[in-house]
């Protein structure tokens, strides 16, 4: 798992002064950044300022662990209910085909997610030389059985197999993924709503709403335009009206657009691309990104990364998710979400 070269930003410190010949960074620690923050439940109305001063760490640490405990508490409330109202459980099926480690590590957390939560989890496993054919069957037969709610199928698939035929074989009512074209073309349009949003995308948004982060009328950067996370992030930060750029790998001035933005969502797969001297002061920054880097002094002889430098982001932004403990346990807590919304949609249970 650890491939990948050691990615460290954290001692390199004094080349903050001079990250791509600049000394903006230094700079930008000594600033105040403010930010204004959506009134609290209890004090609507009102808006709250983070600052960010020049003491190191300074930054909020949005807390994605704790967030989608909370979320994971209140879905047990719901399914319970459920339960015990018409006698139904919230299903779903999540189809694994070949044997990446990654993948295969992602679907058992899920299914422990659901155990967690008490929905009903099934698991069909396909052999990597499997045929498209039969994942479509799979496919077909949880479209047809009441009991599931919720289908998922693992990506990345094969490289024999057409994502697209797979994906658009969901049926949009299951598709707890979010990844049906009519969903994602819903989600894209002004007044349509689609039945579900793509989890980890979801779960960004999430985080900025449950710590009060202003959404409307901010300037947003999303890094990435992959299908599963920047392209619906960028779509989904659109309909909260903030103004959105992507970043892409043809992007000829990432940095600069960067440092425009209020709202930063990183979903690259980089390591650390992301430094101090990209960040507008006071910036709120979601980091997807998951990257595992060599360390020899970390027990498994590997560390998890994300997009962003944390320890140069921490000092400039006023709000940061951590990796691990962001992003990640919040599109397990999202796709229970969606599981859950769909049996209530089904059974027309409120
Ligand atoms: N692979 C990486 N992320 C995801 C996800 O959110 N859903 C599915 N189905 N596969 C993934």
């Amino acid at each position: 798992m650890a491939s990948m070269m050691f990615t460290d930003c954290s001692s390199i410190s004094s080349s903050l002064l001079h990250v791509n010949g600049r000394r903006g960074a230094i700079l930008f620690r000594h600033c105040v950044g403010q930010l204004r923050l959506r009134s609290t439940a209890s004090a609507r109305g009102c808006s709250i300022s983070i600052r960010c001063s020049s003491s190191p760490s300074s930054a909020t640490s949005i807390d994605g662990k704790a967030v989608a405990k909370t979320i994971r508490d209140e879905i047990t409330v719901d399914v319970s209910r459920m339960k015990e109202s018409i006698g139904v459980v919230p299903g779903l099926a999540v189809i694994l085909v070949g044997d990446r480690k990654d993948s295969a590590t992602y679907v058992r957390n899920k299914k422990k997610a659901c155990e967690s939560v008490g929905i009903k989890s099934l698991e069909v496993r396909l052999a990597e030389d499997c045929s498209e054919e039969q994942v479509l069957k799979s496919i077909s037969c949880f479209n047809d059985d009441p009991s599931i709610h919720g289908i998922l199928v693992q990506l990345p698939l094969p490289s024999h197999m057409d994502e697209q035929n797979i994906l658009n074989a969901v049926s949009i009512e299951k598709d707890v993924d979010g990844f049906h074209p009519l969903n994602i073309g819903r989600l894209a349009m002004r007044g349509r709503e689609p039945l579900f949003v793509p989890c980890t995308p979801k779960g960004c948004i999430e985080l900025l709403h449950r710590y009060n982060v202003e959404i409307k009328g901010k300037r947003a950067v999303v890094i990435g335009r992959s299908n599963i996370v920047g392209m619906p992030a960028a779509l989904l930060l659109q309909r909260e009206d903030a103004t959105v750029s992507i970043i892409h790998s043809r992007t000829k001035n990432p940095e600069e657009i960067t440092r425009e933005a209020d709202i930063i969502i990183a979903a690259v797969g980089q390591p650390n691309m992301v430094r101090g001297s990209w960040i507008k002061p006071g910036a709120v920054i979601i980091d997807v990104g998951i990257n595992p880097v060599d360390d020899p002094n970390a027990p498994r002889g590997y560390r998890l990364v994300g997009d962003v430098c944390y320890e140069e982001a921490c000092q400039i932004a006023s709000a940061i998710t951590p990796v691990p403990g962001g992003v990640g346990p919040m599109t397990i807590a999202m796709l229970l979400s969606n599981t859950l919304i769909s049996a209530k949609r089904i059974h027309n249970f409120e």
